[in-house]
């Protein structure tokens, strides 16, 4: 099924992002990340919990002949959001449509989404918690009643009619939970929460991909990838490539080991998977301000990076490593941070009260 942008807004109201090796979405690889996208859930590795889930979701929606209820799921980038949300059309047998929240400027772009949608069809909302309020407030009778209430006229003679719409299928993704207001929330009849991959299943992202790639790569090669991949199946898939074009070009084509730590090392991507830009931020903390606490705009300001791109890709995983804490004052260097930098910890006693921003 091949997905349909249904606004011609959808690329510019894209977030911009650099070239880093970790980025949300790099550009280049997209088209290979989408030949790689599993197709049915039995091809989805990892994620057991939610698999689960949603194999129930879909059975009951099956046996009811109804469509799915909507979705939210979140989480860090590049864990399987927009992957999942194909899986679902694609086990329900619907088409999908794609928009993202940036791209739904006005209530009439929304209610031209809306009034294109067939009965059972998806409605993918990526970045959904970038959605404006008075777009946002179109879409609450959209889920809610399957209605759409428009104003027709202004002043005085203004009226509003109620469309009905098709029994439809929202399937949102944020990065940010926190950000999706709660009468949105609400509206979602189940919320999946997508955490970081363990070794094993980052190994099989790894041998599948290198199946779909005709690469060779060694158990030893694997491992060394999915070590440092962050537990992020895109950041495996893409250190995957370039320890490929290495391997390629310096050595005999095989992925050993060896090879792929060479690679791995010449990208600066280090034992634990941290690359140049994680590694900044903490020694910035470390560094200049003594081991924190500090704000994550003024870190971002000290390393010319964007307060976003430190929030939604470096931070979560330096949280998951136990390298940063975050408290009312701001973002502090743990311990194991300074020791993974080879620095020595000579800090009084940690600040205590930890509480989720
Ligand atoms: N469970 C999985 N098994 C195999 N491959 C996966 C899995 N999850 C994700 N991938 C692969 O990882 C890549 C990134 O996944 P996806 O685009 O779905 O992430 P995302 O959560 O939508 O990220 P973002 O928040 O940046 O939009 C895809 O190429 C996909 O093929
Ligand atoms: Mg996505």
């Amino acid at each position: 099924m091949n997905p349909q942008p249904v606004s011609s807004g959808i690329i510019n109201g894209m977030t911009e992002q650099s070239n880093r090796l970790i980025t949300p979405e790099a550009r280049p690889d997209d088209r290979l990340d989408q030949a790689m996208r599993p197709r049915s859930l039995g091809e989805v590795i990892g994620q057991t919990a939610v698999k689960e889930n949603l194999s129930i979701l879909i059975a009951a929606a099956r046996q009811r002949n109804e469509p799915l209820d909507h979705v939210l799921f979140y989480g860090p980038p590049g864990l399987g959001k927009t992957t999942l949300a194909h899986v679902l059309a694609n086990e329900m047998g619907v088409n999908i449509k794609i928009t993202a929240g940036p791209a739904v400027e006005r209530p009439g772009d929304l209610a031209a989404i809306l009034t294109n949608l067939h009965a059972s069809d998806v409605l993918f909302i990526d970045e959904i918690h970038r959605l404006g309020r008075v777009v946002e407030e179109v879409l609450y009778p959209a889920m809610e009643d399957f209605a759409l209430d428009i104003i027709i006229g202004k002043g005085p003679s203004a009226r509003s009619i109620r469309l009905k719409l098709p029994r439809f299928t929202v399937i949102g993704a944020t990065t940010r939970l926190a950000l999706v207001s709660a009468p949105l929330r609400a509206r979602f009849g189940a919320v999946y929460r997508l955490d970081y991959y363990d070794l094993a299943a980052m190994q099989e992202v790894i041998v599948r991909a290198a199946r779909i790639l005709a690469v060779s790569i060694e158990e030893s090669g694997v491992i060394e990838i999915a070590r440092r991949a962050r537990g992020t199946p895109r950041v495996g898939l893409r250190l995957l490539r370039r320890v490929r074009d290495f391997a390629q070009v310096r050595a005999d084509g095989v992925i050993t080991g060896a090879v792929a730590a060479e690679a791995l090392n010449l990208l600066s991507v280090d034992q634990l998977g941290l690359d140049e830009v994680d590694r900044r931020v903490l020694s910035t903390i470390i560094e200049k301000y003594g081991g924190g606490p500090v704000g994550l705009s003024t870190i971002a300001a000290s390393i010319s990076e964007e307060p976003d791109t430190i929030m939604d890709v470096v931070e979560p995983y330096l949280l998951q490593l136990g390298f940063l804490e975050r408290t009312p004052q701001g973002r502090v260097a743990t311990r194991q941070a300074y020791e993974h930098l080879g620095l020595t910890y000579n800090r009084a006693a940690p600040q205590p009260g930890l509480f989720d921003a």
